[in-house]
């Protein structure tokens, strides 16, 4: 497992995002203290006391993303809205059928990252093919490389199968699960 980069988890119950660098920083982070759960689901990860993968989920503006980027904000960090990367995949796509080379080739970052978070997995109710394909491929690179990862959904776990499939289902599932409940707090 990788865990050096985990000991700078240990004292973040409260920080301030303005002395730190983070991943993204055009992506706001006002908060100054973290759910109480997600600090102490991430230090039994970080510690081994629980099972990656962490899929965390709940309703929109409950904290997920940024608890994400908070803790991308500590490690060596990968940070991917699904949206995103579907738009590289796309481009790869596009690229290899005129036998062309993709300069900005997501996937080495995504095998070599100690830690990344995969956020809005589902987000848009319409899950192509290729969102399918590419939701598949980082799990199997991850666990593949022996990677930790944090999987970011609005879908609440039992409708991920239905969703999905049963195989992305097992996968997103079989380590610890984290819910955001409460009301949007955007
Ligand atoms: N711990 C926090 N302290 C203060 N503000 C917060 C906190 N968590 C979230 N917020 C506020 O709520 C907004 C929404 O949070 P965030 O983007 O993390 O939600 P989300 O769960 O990812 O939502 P969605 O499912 O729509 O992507 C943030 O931009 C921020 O303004
Ligand atoms: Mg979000």
């Amino acid at each position: 497992m990788p865990q050096q980069g985990f000991a700078r988890l240990r004292r973040w119950q409260s920080f301030d995002p303005a002395n730190e660098q983070p991943i993204r920083a055009w992506i706001p982070r006002p908060l100054v203290w973290l759910s109480r759960d997600f600090v102490r689901t991430f230090d039994d990860l970080a510690n081994g006391r629980a099972r990656w993968p962490l899929l965390m989920f709940g309703g929109p503006g409950t904290g997920k993303t940024t608890c994400g980027l908070a803790a991308c904000d500590r490690v060596w960090p990968l940070y991917w809205p699904m949206p995103e990367l579907l738009q590289h995949q796309q481009m790869i796509k596009a690229r290899s059928k005129r036998g062309e080379y993709y300069p900005d080739d997501p996937w080495p970052g995504i095998i070599e990252a100690p830690f990344a978070v995969l956020d809005e997995i589902g987000s848009r109710g319409m899950n192509t093919e290729l969102e399918f394909e590419t939701l598949l491929q980082f799990m199997e690179e991850r666990n593949r490389h022996n990677r930790v990862a944090i999987y970011i959904t609005n879908l609440h776990p039992t409708d991920l199968e239905r969703v999905f499939d049963a195989r992305i289902a097992d996968r997103l599932t079989c380590g610890t699960i984290l819910e955001f409940k409460g009301d949007s707090k955007r």
